[in-house]
């Protein structure tokens, strides 16, 4: 028994050292009316750790990982380009909240408007996933569906906008490239660079 504990006991230490499912995963909220809180603000994270920080007062977009230093020391450009990438999303969801309160009969009050994309890689198998999919107070709104490549709308007040998500090919396949092929590229790069910290954090699967 004892013989037996110690080689399962081995076992789980030698497979959990080499396999983890690794994650890149992005999270942008967009809000109206609420007081003394910026109308939107962007974080990023890998294995749950967070990497960077955005947000409408500052407008800047920030590291939160020492190792990110590596990342602009190779990619000098790096910051600007994110600061770019959420100035222009935090207009996009500004305009989106507007676009969905009437859908819901709202004029006023206080909205948020979510979404949450990214990828995941099991670095023994190699297996990826990818997933967006936005919220409106608090509630599902729209997700993307890698495998069927069309939107689901949960919500009657979301069908206007998978239709029009749905119709747009171009969108479509950018998204897909995006999910499949660059977030899974920055995910292993952001892994490479920050090894060390995140091997203690990382799921063993
Ligand atoms: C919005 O108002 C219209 C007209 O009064 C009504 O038919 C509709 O059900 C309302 N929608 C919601 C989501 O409350």
């Amino acid at each position: 028994m004892k013989t037996l504990m110690f080689v399962v006991l081995l076992g789980i230490g030698l497979h959990g050292a080499a396999a983890v499912t690794h994650s890149l995963k992005y999270f942008y909220t967009a809000s109206s009316g609420v007081p003394n809180f910026p109308e939107f603000v962007a974080v990023g994270l890998v294995d749950e750790g967070q990497i960077d920080y955005y947000d409408s007062n500052t407008r800047r977009a920030e590291p939160k990982q020492d190792w990110m230093s590596r990342v602009t020391a190779e990619d000098p450009q790096y910051w600007e380009r994110h600061t770019q990438i959420y100035l222009g999303n935090q207009q996009t969801f500004k305009a989106s909240i507007e676009t969905v309160k009437p859908r819901f009969n709202q004029t006023g009050g206080v909205h948020l408007y979510q979404n949450m994309y990214g990828c995941e890689w099991d670095d023994e198998s190699n297996e990826v996933n990818g997933f967006m999919q936005w919220g409106y107070d608090g509630e599902d709104f729209v997700a993307f569906d890698l495998k069927t490549e069309t939107y689901i709308a949960p919500t009657p007040q979301a069908v206007i906008t998978k239709h029009k998500w749905d119709n747009n090919r171009a969108l479509i396949a950018q998204t897909k490239q995006y999910l499949t092929q660059i977030c899974i590229d920055w995910l292993k790069k952001y892994v490479d660079y920050g090894r060390s910290s995140l091997l203690r954090t990382g799921r063993i699967t």
